[in-house]
């Protein structure tokens, strides 16, 4: 396992819009590296965190990370649309805040699951390997249809249907197998002007589009959030961080149609440019947040 440290991207507005000063039983529904729920407990002794998170590795780093916590913090290897079954296994029925910090982290992108279009991996990208499905399976198995649909939908990649049917052509004569392969393809595919000599890979959003359907992850954000909320006392807060448009519309979609609850932030909030300048990985980041007012 290579060492990496995701640093946690809008700690203070996290902890302002957590409102954890008040103290309180608070989810960390993606724990990651647990930079958040560490934030989180160290701002006041008078707060406990129950964290999730499906990536086993995220775990082992994160019970390291909080082990100076002890009994403050409860870590959960299960996906936060599970969070009820959470809740009740730690005897819980309400809580005062719950955090998504959602997508993937550092140590997917620099790690050897294949999420990057950089380094040559095996097409992997589970996020659970518990799961069987993996984006091997994806590219090399499903229809060109489907994965022209996939590309569209997930990556917003208009050269989808052009992108399906190369790797559908190029499967036939083998396999697919790591990330390099299905990169050049997408290189292939994609006009060169419209990306040679810039920063960003013409493959990244094919990459995203397997990536979400691999883990399901637009599922589990209609699952897991409202469920999440259903457990907020009145002045519970929810808050999300998301990195692409797409996850934003999602969320925007599902707190406002949260009964209950008013939503605090009429736009995303978005990171400082100081911390842009510090983690440029954060530059995509926009958080929301509501507040449960009924119950
Ligand atoms: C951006 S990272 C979180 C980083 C964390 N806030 C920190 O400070 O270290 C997102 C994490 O959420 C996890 N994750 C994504 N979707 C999940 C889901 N549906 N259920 C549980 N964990 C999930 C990923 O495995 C990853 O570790």
């Amino acid at each position: 396992m290579k060492e990496i440290y995701h640093p946690p991207v809008m700690l203070k507005e996290v902890l302002e819009f957590l409102n954890v000063k008040k103290g309180g039983v608070f989810v960390d529904a993606t724990l990651g590296g647990g930079g958040h729920t560490e934030a989180i407990l160290k701002a006041s002794p008078d707060v406990k965190v129950i964290g999730i998170d499906r990536d086993e590795e995220a775990i082992e780093r994160a019970i390291e990370r909080l082990e100076p916590f002890g009994g403050r913090v409860s870590i959960y290897h299960a996906a936060f649309s599970q969070i009820d079954e959470v809740l009740e296994a730690e005897g819980v029925e309400e809580i005062d805040g719950v955090l998504f910090d959602l997508g993937v982290s550092h140590f997917h992108l620099r790690g050897d699951r294949g999420f990057t279009v950089w380094e040559e991996q095996p097409l992997d990208m589970r996020m659970d390997r518990r799961q069987k499905l993996t984006a091997r399976d994806v590219v090399n198995e499903l229809s060109e249809k489907k994965l022209a649909e996939i590309i569209f939908k997930y990556g917003e990649e208009r050269f989808a249907r052009k992108i399906a049917r190369e790797i559908v052509r190029r499967r036939k004569e083998e396999p697919i197998e790591t990330t390099l392969e299905l990169a050049k393809i997408v290189e292939e595919v994609v006009p060169k002007k419209l990306w040679a000599g810039r920063k960003k890979h013409p493959a990244i959003k094919t990459f995203q589009a397997i990536r979400i359907y691999v883990n399901k992850e637009f599922e589990e954000i209609e699952e897991g959030i409202p469920k999440a909320a259903n457990f907020l006392k009145p002045g519970g807060r929810l808050v999300v961080i998301t990195f692409h448009s797409l996850e934003d519309g999602l969320v925007k979609r599902i707190m406002k149609n949260l009964e209950g609850f008013k939503v605090l932030t009429k736009k995303p909030v978005e990171p400082t440019e100081k911390e842009v300048k510090e983690n440029p990985a954060a530059r995509s980041a926009r958080l929301r947040a509501a507040e449960r007012v009924s119950t």
